[in-house]
């Protein structure tokens, strides 16, 4: 399909600016030439141009905040500085001031051409990308969540459909793939929005701790039990509980828990009295319940229990589609917050973005797009923002490669990915003791430290 010509506003009233258009007009651009600052700055204000070419010496006052104002809006068209020499300080400060670039004068052909089709590209982009945010609110959006990705509406269209009931829900995903955000979705989507949501992570207390913030217990229960004290199912009672981590509950506390799912009934801690409670549970791991139990580590008949409707969440790297939206959306909550008025990526660090495994999933990501929206000088995100791990992997091909395609990676970097998954096993196992995983590994602490760090293991 072949695109209407790019339609670029010259400003500039220098007498060599003629040739300058004959030549864009001869590469097929649709050229109006301004001679007069005032009048094209007017123009430009207008719109409907594709692309700023502009000489600040023809514009009276201050160029460089005549640029800013140019830039101003979201959707305004790049703005192109043209420099005599000697002036490249102005043309730099002009592109802090929101100038996509700066050419010098006497304009070299082949860099014309290279500046003016990337200055053109990135505003395709930014269209692209600001067409994507709209389609997102309407098309991607569940809830708090982003998908695009048929595995991710798929799981959208299954709580939809399961929301209202008590059904039981596993959800189960690598850390960082959203399960927290999702089970919180489930519930906004029940009957039971206007009950209470209780979370608990089970894998944050001791056990002795943990069956009493469940359940609760009694005056004089335990050294310290004061006071009697209800616990997160009562204080669920018509609402939705979610336990997280469900896979490092104790022995003791699975035979609880089978009870409570099974009868909806349990006793606080030291009481005698059996309470009744209507919950729905919400449970969430990020390890494989079904090895558990083939280990011997989780009940078989908790698990076939809790496995009722199971939500599985696909690693990030296996769900690219919804790379760049989320991307999008980061970039657009971090930008507001911090005040910054950035609008889109470079299809450089697009790429990057694409080719990068995500060992920490979504987290991650947003940690990398919000570093990157502190570090970014430019009004689009580059490479040169985004965190060093993601560019030592070679960029992605974006025309190639399907699901079909071998992929083949240098040695180092293929091995980093069994890696990574031993090391999460690994810490999972030891219920994040490093010093335990480290010896369990036989390496030492300060190499699981790099490690976890290059995986993003670190802020579990
Ligand atoms: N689909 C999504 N759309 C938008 N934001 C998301 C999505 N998935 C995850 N996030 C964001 O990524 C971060 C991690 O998500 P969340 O805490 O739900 O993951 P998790 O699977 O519960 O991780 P963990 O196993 O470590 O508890 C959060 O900041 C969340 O807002
Ligand atoms: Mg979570």
């Amino acid at each position: 399909m072949e695109r209407p010509a790019a339609r670029i506003l010259l400003i500039d009233g220098d007498g060599s600016a003629r040739e300058l258009v004959a030549w864009l007009e001869l590469r097929g651009y649709a050229v109006e030439h301004e001679t007069d600052g005032a009048t094209g700055l007017e123009r430009a204000r207008r719109g409907g141009a594709d692309l700023v070419l502009l000489d600040p010496g023809s514009v009276e006052g201050d160029p460089l905040s005549c640029v800013e104002d140019l830039t101003a809006d979201a959707d305004a068209p790049p703005v192109l500085v043209l420099t005599a020499f000697g002036t490249i300080a102005e043309a730099v400060e002009a592109m802090r001031r929101g100038a996509c670039d700066y050419l010098q004068k006497p304009l070299v052909e082949e860099k014309l051409a290279l500046v003016v089709a990337k200055a053109l590209e990135q505003r395709r982009l930014a269209a692209r990308c600001s067409d994507l945010e709209q389609q997102l609110d309407l098309k991607f959006r569940f809830d708090n969540l982003i998908g695009r990705d048929g595995r991710m509406r798929r799981i959208f269209q299954i709580v939809e459909t399961v929301a209202d009931t008590r059904a039981t829900v596993l959800i189960t995903g690598e850390s960082g793939t959203g399960k927290t955000l999702l089970a919180r979705a489930i519930h906004h989507h029940s009957a039971r929005r206007n009950e209470p949501l209780v979370e608990v992570n089970c894998g944050a207390l001791p056990e002795n701790l943990l069956e009493s913030e469940l359940f609760g217990h009694e005056k004089g229960s335990f050294t310290g039990a004061h006071r009697a004290k209800p616990g997160k199912f009562e204080l669920a009672d018509r609402g939705t509980i979610f336990l997280d981590e469900i896979a490092t509950a104790s022995p003791a506390l699975q035979v609880k828990l089978l009870r409570v799912m099974q009868d909806r009934v349990f006793e606080r801690v030291g009481g005698e009295e059996t309470q009744q409670v209507d919950v729905r549970m919400v449970l969430a791991t990020n390890v494989n319940l079904e090895a558990e139990v083939a280990a011997g580590r989780f009940r078989e008949d908790l698990y076939y229990r809790i496995n009722v409707v199971t939500l599985e969440l696909p690693p990030l790297r296996e769900r690219p589609a919804d790379v760049p939206v989320l991307a999008e959306s980061f970039l657009e909550r971090h930008a507001n917050e911090h005040g910054r008025r950035i609008k889109g990526f470079t299809r450089e660090a697009l790429e990057r973005l694409l080719a990068y495994r995500w060992p920490g999933n979504v987290r991650e990501l947003e940690n990398a797009i919000e570093r990157a929206v502190v570090l970014c000088r430019k009004r689009t995100i580059g490479v040169e923002d985004l965190p060093p791990n993601l560019l030592r992997e070679p960029a992605a091909d974006l025309g190639r490669g399907g699901p079909g395609d071998e992929e083949v990676l240098p040695l180092k970097v293929a091995l980093e990915e069994p890696e990574r998954r031993i090391i999460e096993r690994a810490l999972a196992r030891n219920e994040g003791n490093r010093q335990k995983t480290a010896q369990m590994l036989d390496v030492n602490r300060a190499t699981l430290f790099n490690k976890m760090k290059k995986y993003g293991l670190l802020d579990r």
